[in-house]
């Protein structure tokens, strides 16, 4: 598969080669991907066994792994497909959100690779390339699309104009899904040596019996109405119900419980995003057989994808997915958003001989214009939550005036 090096940089002149470098958390990821959509290598390293006995990311730690890691890995990639720097037609690498001390690293060492090599530098914000990945996986796909990004540090909505006009819709208030699945998927003791709690916790879910997602009453959950995710409020409840059901003794069937987590993860989600698309198609920005990619590591978990795909349905939007190894961080996600941005001539790339000793990062960075405050408070639908279940049940949607009716016939019993 692999060509001689002189023929291998003949063949790609015409193309664009970005090498993408991801250090924002706890992955150390590099790719190579070419604009005719191939990935040339990729390699991602994390030591997820000594996180989970840590409980959690630590920063210091992880830092210490990408500087240690990060360039051999580069070197690695160059030599296994036989490319040397100067073939690159430029080097993307995260600069924001993410972890500070972790984004220096990556950034440092794309500078170096930027101005000792004469290719130019691409400064990528971390959460647009989780949705600019879907035009790696699905070419036919056009702007505007809307973007459900859930991750480890972010749950948003956003639309997407192009590789450097995005719109966010929705926003947290605080927390996000993926903290709220890992924080949870540790309190239930489930093995994370390996998978990400959210995953590990979506294996527990799927061995549950039938009915479990509606098997626990929790109180306190953040209601349908409200237009912003609020995943700490959710944990909290979620927490709450588990120290009350250990305080008082009660048997817990860890399976049953990670598939109520789930359930109640997935309404959360499926309200927001139903107020978003409302919205955006009411003010004509999307329409139907507009595209939406649900992308970041929680979209990973199968059974959210499902419940999205529902809410999908019901805008009559083509739901797109990505493998899951494009879903959790990665260098693909990097580099082809350095190949978009080349594509679409993004003002942000920098030639390599304007290229600083040294780049700001930052811990956040919203993904675009803040339009939250747009969004009506409450839907002129709503979703009744209990169906979005992963079944082949159809979405049971109620209008405004149907569930005046409905309160109207209590009051007259
Ligand atoms: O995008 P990502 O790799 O890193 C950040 O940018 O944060 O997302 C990591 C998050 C973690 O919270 C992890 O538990 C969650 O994605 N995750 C999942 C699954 N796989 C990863 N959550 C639910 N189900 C999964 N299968
Ligand atoms: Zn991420």
């Amino acid at each position: 598969m692999l060509r001689s090096c002189s023929n291998y940089a003949t063949s790609i002149r015409h193309l664009h080669a970005v090498l993408g470098i991801e250090t924002s958390c706890d992955d150390t990821a590099v790719s190579i991907v070419t604009s005719d959509r191939r990935i040339l290598v990729s390699r991602r390293v994390n030591d997820r066994p000594t996180l989970t006995k840590l409980g959690g990311i630590c920063p210091g730690l992880v830092a210490q792994q990408h500087r240690t890691l990060l360039r051999p890995l580069i070197e690695e990639c160059l030599h296994s497909v036989r490319m040397r720097a100067a073939d690159l037609s430029a080097v993307a690498v995260s600069t924001r959100p993410g972890l500070v001390i972790a984004l220096k690293e990556g950034v440092s060492a794309a500078i170096d690779i930027s101005r000792l090599h004469r290719i130019p530098l691409i400064p990528v914000h971390h959460m647009r390339a989780h949705a600019l990945i879907s035009s790696f996986c699905h070419p036919d796909l056009q702007y505007p699309f809307v973007a459900l990004l859930v991750s480890g540090g972010h749950s948003l909505v956003a639309l997407v104009r192009s590789a450097d006009h995005f719109e966010l819709i929705v926003d947290s208030v605080a927390g996000s899904a993926g903290e709220c699945m890992d924080k949870i998927g540790r309190e239930l003791d489930l093995d994370c040596s390996v998978d990400h709690p959210g995953a590990a916790l979506e294996k527990a879910a799927a061995r549950a019996p039938l009915g479990s997602h509606l098997s626990l009453q929790i109180a306190g959950v953040p209601s349908s109405n409200g237009v912003s995710f609020h995943f700490a409020a959710l944990k909290s409840s979620l927490l709450g119900q588990l120290n009350k059901m250990r305080t008082s003794g009660e048997s817990i069937d860890v399976d049953q419980f990670a598939a109520a987590v789930q359930h109640q993860t997935a309404r959360h989600l499926c309200s927001r995003l139903h107020a978003s698309l409302e919205f955006l198609s009411d003010e004509g920005s999307i329409g139907e057989g507009t595209s939406l990619v649900m992308a970041g590591g929680v979209a990973a978990n199968s059974y959210l994808r499902g419940c999205v795909e529902k809410v999908c349905r019901l805008h009559s939007l083509r739901f797109l997915r990505l493998p899951p190894s494009l879903c959790t961080d990665n260098g693909e996600m990097i580099g082809w958003s350095g190949v978009k941005m080349v594509e679409e001539k993004s003002p942000s790339i920098i030639p390599w001989e304007s290229v600083p000793s040294s780049l700001y990062v930052h811990a956040k960075e919203e993904i675009g214009r803040n339009r939250t405050g747009e969004v009506p408070v409450k839907t002129r639908r709503k979703i009744a939550s209990s169906s979005i279940h992963n079944d082949h049940n159809p979405l049971v949607v109620r209008s405004k005036a149907e569930y005046r009716s409905k309160v109207g016939l209590l009051f007259d019993h």
